[in-house]
């Protein structure tokens, strides 16, 4: 597994917010947490678990809105991270935050609603144990984004401290079938990459952002879409 001694350094976590997510990268934080909403829906009363929760991005967001959810993580020092934003948020009572690996996962079959995993698909050596061990534990959803093989996202991968698996369309669809999942949708986006967003200001980050979006419109935005988002069901 790519970054699962990466993430365990305490200078890595307390800086993964705000490299990633500050000036343009509010675009990424953004659109990642829209790609959640839009996929789970209604979560009031859920019962969901995230898988590689790192500092809570989603958990947190999650159980503001009344998901009984719980966020597993491999890093003690990302989890730590987590738990420091949900008391911010007033929500850490309503949090499980749990250390564990993605891959034996400690619960029963079918035991929560939704499953999801942003950012961790492109860490995995193996997905298709990954996919079936969250589809085990899932009764009905499971939520994923994958960097695409054949995107802007490939001019720098090499450039990355551990590199990242990169996807193509024809794989994943068939790491769904494999898991004995079916694909109910699948959004596509940033032709611009994660990696340049997060390196330049907000009024440069802006029109990027505003001209992507119009691409992304066009026939040419899936293809040339470095990040996709997998909804899919049991
Ligand atoms: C790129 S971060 C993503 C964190 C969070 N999902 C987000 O989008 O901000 C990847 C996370 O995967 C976690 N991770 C890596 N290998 C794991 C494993 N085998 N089981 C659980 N978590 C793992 C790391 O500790 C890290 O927090």
């Amino acid at each position: 597994m790519k970054g699962q001694e990466w993430y365990q350094a305490t200078e890595v976590a307390e800086e993964y917010d705000e490299k990633r997510f500050s000036r343009g990268g509010r675009y990424i934080d953004r659109r990642e947490k829209r790609a959640v909403l839009d996929a789970l829906g209604r979560v009031d009363g859920d019962r969901v678990l995230e898988i590689a929760c790192g500092t809570g991005r989603f958990t947190v967001m999650l159980a503001e809105r009344g998901a009984d959810i719980t966020g597993l993580d491999i890093s003690g020092p990302m989890l730590q991270e987590g738990r420091q934003k949900a008391a911010q948020a007033g929500v850490a009572d309503t949090i499980e935050f749990m250390r564990g690996d993605a891959g034996r996962l400690p619960f029963p079959d079918n035991h929560f609603d939704s499953v999801f995993a942003m950012r961790f698909f492109h860490l995995a050596d193996s997905p298709a144990t990954y996919l079936r061990e969250m589809a085990r534990v899932s009764k009905q959803q499971v939520f994923f984004d994958t960097f695409n093989r054949f995107s802007t996202r490939s001019l720098y991968n090499w450039l990355l401290p551990m590199g990242s698996r990169l996807y193509g369309s024809r794989e994943v669809r068939a790491l769904v079938s494999g898991a004995g999942l079916t694909l109910a949708d699948a959004d596509h986006d940033f032709i611009a990459p994660y990696g340049f967003y997060r390196e330049v200001p907000d009024w440069i980050a802006r029109p990027f952002r505003n001209a992507d979006v119009t691409l992304g419109d066009t026939p040419l935005g899936e293809p040339l879409a470095s990040v996709s988002y997998w909804d899919v069901r049991l």
